[in-house]
């Protein structure tokens, strides 16, 4: 077992003791397949929690590839930053603290794969805000898009609380499946992920 592997499954331990939501199995799955094939350069993940998803990735990824992760919660970056160093990584992962909303108009460069695993009510707001720092090809991957099967199932009564998110869950779906410049699989995993490949070359255009 690598020394990426080993960390791995003392955060998995780690996230479960302290109710932190990391990546579910499914989900994982089909994050490393799609870095297997993908063989990004150069990913983003919105989300980072303590460094789960983020490991994972790393795991299988070239050792030239750059991982840009982006985490609001102080505690939890500073945990996450203790597992990358750990774990060796560090010279491969860029971890920023802070908003994904305001950080991410303020990246340079361009990413192959995008991983976004933070505020559901936010997905659209983040889509709109990555769309021209995605390169032709570039792979989105968001996980949690059916939100307890409150947004596929019209059936479902959804909460008061939760229906702004839904209703921006559905925005986000409505997007990535309609625009022609997204290519998207739905997978039903435990909470269901969107798989956009982007069609086009970079764009200024916010959808
Ligand atoms: C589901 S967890 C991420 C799990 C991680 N991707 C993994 O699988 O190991 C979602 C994380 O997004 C963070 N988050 C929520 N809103 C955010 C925002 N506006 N900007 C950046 N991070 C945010 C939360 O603090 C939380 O740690």
């Amino acid at each position: 077992m690598g020394v990426i592997a080993v960390q791995l499954e003392v955060m998995k331990d780690y996230a479960i003791k302290n109710k932190v939501p990391i990546v579910q199995q499914e989900a994982e799955d089909i994050l490393i397949n799609l870095v297997k094939q993908q063989n990004p350069q150069s990913i983003l993940e919105i989300g980072t929690a303590i460094g789960y998803s983020t490991l994972v990735m790393a795991a299988h990824l070239p050792a030239t590839s750059h991982i840009t992760t982006i985490e609001l919660n102080e505690e939890r970056a500073e945990i996450a930053r203790n597992f990358i160093q750990q774990a060796g990584a560090a010279d491969r992962i860029t971890l920023l603290c802070g908003d994904a909303g305001e950080l991410l108009p303020q990246l340079s460069g361009s990413f192959d794969m995008v991983f976004i695993d933070a505020a559901k009510g936010q997905y659209p707001d983040y889509l709109a805000k990555i769309m021209d720092k995605l390169t032709k090809g570039a792979c989105i991957v968001a996980d949690n898009v059916f939100f307890r099967g409150m947004v596929i199932n019209e059936a479902v009564d959804t909460p008061r609380r939760f229906r702004t998110i839904v209703k921006r869950l559905r925005g986000y779906l409505n997007t990535v499946t309609a625009d022609p410049r997204f290519s998207t699989t739905l997978y039903k995993t435990e909470d269901g992920l969107a798989v956009s490949y982007f069609l086009e070359e970079k764009t200024d255009e916010a959808t």
